[in-house]
């Protein structure tokens, strides 16, 4: 990166010079690395709300007009152009792949959908009734465990087994959280079926009889997972990055995204959202609760609303409601009380004058708990859902970091506000 030009900062009657650095899209940035060194200060910004972490070339998103792109690529196109495991390239890889890739690609995770057996004892050491992304952070820690091969971050083809074993097990972890929880046998991958296919038959089928996945269903599930591949530098994503910047392994940074995501503020949102509607049970108590969400004093939110990038629709809530509508339609749910109320919802407080004026606008949790509940999945795996699609952007942002020559392990600062240095009294004069 070279700087164009730079800016001045004056303070205490000094000034100094920091480099501005231009990027292809999107914010300029002011190199604030010289700052600490040359005036003794340091910047503060907790939450990053004026910070950018790094470089990075995997993902767009511009706030303000409502876009995404992964690689380039418009979310748009690709939801409807692309499978999930052709995104899944595209973001390790930077290009989408072509037909020979595709399949090698493919033949690849396909054989490493199954999980080493002893982590089916593994699995069995939680409680039934353990929360589904409790599980998911064991057990893909846990995968440290039982894949010794494939931990030296140092060598490329370690680093892309690792990475192909996430995508490949992800689903299979999943799908045993939630087989374990309801007391039914876990199902073994099915390698002649896609990867969405292939997890529906995981989680849905029995050994009793034949189950085929409903492909309406199915590629819907797919384009899910496609919408919530990556988000550029979200919480999770910065949990990974931060995690693998001591040299941490894979599994052990991706389980770190995986306990980031669960919060109700990130991706625990879609699970928080539903609830909240389920809560709200009927149009006629939607002011109410719009009323609680202004209340200052009053600590709910809407969830599924509001973004700290979007200040304009969230592209993939725009692409989840109709994939909500196709998968209704599909089941002859077209009036399924729930989704009427989240449009109802919606419209209201896109209407609303406080929405309005802090550009509150649904975001990718909006309509995913509805699609997926009525995909069968229940409200409780709705995150571990996100975990499994958000592995690849995860895995494409830690390869990144880690293939950076002048990566450095992340060490932020603080303004202390504690104690000044003082002696320890004895305790008869405490
Ligand atoms: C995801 O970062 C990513 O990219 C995340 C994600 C990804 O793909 O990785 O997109 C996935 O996490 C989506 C967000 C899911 N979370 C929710 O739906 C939870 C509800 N939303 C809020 O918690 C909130 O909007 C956040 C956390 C999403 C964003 O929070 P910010 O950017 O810190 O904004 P803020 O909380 O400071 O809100 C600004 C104002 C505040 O009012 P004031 O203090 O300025 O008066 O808007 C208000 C907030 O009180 N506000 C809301 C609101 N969201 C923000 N008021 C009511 N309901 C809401 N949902």
């Amino acid at each position: 990166m070279n700087a164009q030009r730079t800016a001045m900062l004056t303070v205490d009657g000094k000034s100094i010079d920091l480099p501005i650095y231009t990027g292809t899209m999107g914010p300029e940035v002011i190199d604030v690395r010289p700052l600490h060194g040359k005036t003794g200060f340091l910047t503060y910004d907790p939450g990053y709300m004026s910070t950018a972490s790094c470089n990075s070339s995997i993902t767009y998103i511009d706030g303000d007009a409502g876009e995404l792109l992964y690689r380039g690529y418009p979310i748009e196109q690709l939801a409807v152009h692309c499978d999930f495991l052709e995104v899944c390239y595209l973001l390790k890889h930077g290009e989408l792949p072509n037909v020979a890739q595709r399949e090698d690609w493919g033949k690849r995770v396909r054989n490493h959908t199954m999980v080493h057996e002893q982590m089916t004892r593994f699995m069995q050491g939680f409680r039934r009734d353990s929360h589904p992304m409790a599980v998911l952070v064991g057990m893909v820690g846990a995968l440290s465990a039982f894949y010794h091969d494939s931990l030296d971050i140092n060598n490329p083809e370690h680093r892309l087994i690792a990475a192909i074993r996430l995508i490949a097990k992800m689903p299979t972890i999943v799908a045993m959280a939630y087989r374990y929880s309801k007391g039914m046998p876990q199902m073994y991958p099915q390698n002649r079926l896609g990867y969405s296919e292939n997890f529906m038959y995981m989680m849905f089928a029995t050994p009793c009889e034949e189950y085929e996945p409903n492909p309406v269903l199915a590629r819907a599930l797919d384009r899910i997972l496609i919408l919530h591949a990556d988000h550029e530098q979200n919480a999770s994503t910065s949990t990974v990055r931060m995690a693998g910047s001591s040299g941490a392994n894979p599994f052990a940074c991706i389980a770190a995204g995986i306990a980031c995501l669960w919060g109700p503020a990130h991706g625990g949102a879609n699970e928080a959202c539903l609830k909240m509607l389920e809560e709200i049970g009927d149009v006629s108590n939607v002011p109410k609760y719009i009323a609680r969400a202004k209340d200052k004093n009053d600590g709910f939110k809407l969830m599924g609303f509001g973004h700290r990038i979007y200040r304009n629709f969230d592209p993939r809530a725009t692409l989840m409601r109709q994939t909500c509508h196709e998968v209704l339609n599909e089941l002859g749910l077209q009036d399924d009380p729930l989704f009427k109320l989240a449009l109802e919802l919606e419209r209201i407080a896109l209407e609303d004058e406080y929405f309005i004026e802090k550009k509150l606008y649904p975001n990718v949790d909006f309509y995913s708990g509805i699609v997926q509940r009525a995909l069968g999945i229940p409200t409780q795996l709705f995150t571990g859902i996100f975990a499994m699609a958000r592995t690849i952007g995860w895995i494409a942002q830690w390869h990144e970091m880690i293939s950076d020559p002048n990566q450095k392990i992340g060490r932020p600062r603080q303004l202390y506000m504690g104690a000044v240095k003082r002696d320890v009294p004895t305790m008869d004069k405490r």
